[in-house]
């Protein structure tokens, strides 16, 4: 197998092997909307084998920082529908990223509604991007039962929204410090009902949301999103491996699409728990198509599809910046740098669309 060979993600035709990592923007307007300049970005990606959007938020309640889209009303669903049918008729494919932040918010973000999490502990000494600069993480509000069942509904309405919307798929996001990661890890989720205290309860919402999608749009169209060795935004567990070892054998026995997992990114030699592979260290066990990302190049990437230790591999900010990026690695050229400047926000072309290609179209 080759990088650039057309493959499969179940009954998904792909043209070739390489991921558009979702991307979080920040482009949307106050209403969570997006509008032509977002689909002409996702249109000039549509080279990638598939994409995946960048977070959208599945209700008012998982908002937590500005100018993130949503896909929790009409409207949403409408303005995805323009992006979605130019990824299509440029030949993508398409999966939305559904996100809730959790405790990953400010209430300067959400209306001067507090954050929302499994327990009440903050992100400790990281700070968060509000209208008005940088602000500490607040102390979230403990969700009650009633409400972690409403939140699933909640993610299986925007599923359903999805797919209305065009998308081809859904993607959890459950790594990074959000709201599934919060009710993974020990450091954010003390609870002591079905929803907490051992791994098997720390799982079970992740789980829950995943079988709740599936049930809402069925068989191979849900994947998700994982960082097994990233301790970001106050996440650290003991025994990570038992913890992802369990969810992962889980998550085999559903009809999932794929496991997305994220290499560690930060530096972990502090926290010998954590594998610095986690291709190593949970591979094997995996039984669902592998989307490997972070840190990859064309040579890397190469290498792990060559060698069957994943059937794709996603690349964030290399495709953000080179919307050709396929097309590069084929003639093996020179790459535009992105520019970290004017990753997020912004209400023009300036960072956004106006990455050159090697050949203007
Ligand atoms: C600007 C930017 C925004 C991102 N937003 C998201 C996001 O919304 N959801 C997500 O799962 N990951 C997000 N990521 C992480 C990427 O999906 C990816 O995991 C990360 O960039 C590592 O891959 P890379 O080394 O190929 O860039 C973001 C990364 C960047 C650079």
């Amino acid at each position: 197998m080759n990088l650039l060979q057309p493959t499969y993600l179940g009954s998904i035709q792909l043209t070739n092997h390489m991921v558009m990592a979702p991307m979080t923007r920040s482009r949307a307007d106050a209403n969570g909307l997006v509008g032509p300049l977002t689909t002409l970005y996702y249109q000039q990606r549509a080279s990638a084998g598939l994409i995946i959007s960048e977070g959208l938020t599945i209700s008012k309640q998982a908002i937590g920082m500005p100018f993130i889209p949503g896909i929790y009303t009409p409207d949403h669903i409408a303005s995805w529908k323009n992006v979605t049918d130019a990824v299509h008729q440029a030949g993508g494919k398409i999966f939305a990223q559904l996100w809730h932040m959790g405790r990953a918010a400010h209430s300067q973000n959400k209306n001067g509604e507090i954050p929302v999490a499994p327990s009440a502990i903050a992100i400790p000494t990281q700070t968060i991007f509000t209208e008005i600069g940088q602000r500490p993480f607040e102390t979230p509000r403990e969700l009650i039962n009633q409400e972690i069942k409403q939140t699933i509904q909640d993610y299986k309405q925007a599923a359903i929204n999805a797919i209305e919307a065009g998308f081809d798929g859904v993607e959890l996001h459950g790594g990074f410090g959000y709201l599934p990661n919060q009710f993974l890890s020990e450091s954010s989720n003390t609870r002591t009902d079905e929803f907490g205290g051992s791994i098997e309860n720390r799982s079970r919402f992740t789980l829950d949301v995943m079988k709740a999608l599936i049930e809402a749009i069925g068989p191979g169209k849900v994947g998700i999103k994982l960082s097994p060795s990233i301790i970001y935004h106050g996440i650290l567990d003991s025994d990570p491996v038992s913890l992802y070892t369990y969810l992962i054998t889980e998550l085999n026995k559903l009809d999932i699409a794929y496991i997305h997992l994220m290499q560690p990114m930060f530096p972990i030699d502090e926290y010998p728990q954590y594998p610095k592979d986690v291709i190593e260290g949970y591979g094997k066990i995996i039984q669902k198509p592998l989307i490997i990302n972070a840190g990859y190049t064309r040579e890397t990437a190469e290498e792990v599809i060559k060698a069957e230790k994943a059937q794709l591999v996603s690349f964030g900010a290399l495709f953000l910046a080179n919307p050709d990026l396929p097309e590069r690695f084929h003639l093996n050229t020179e790459l535009n740098v992105p520019d970290r400047a004017t990753m997020y926000g912004g209400g023009d072309e300036k960072g956004y669309t106006d990455y050159p290609f090697l050949h203007q179209i």
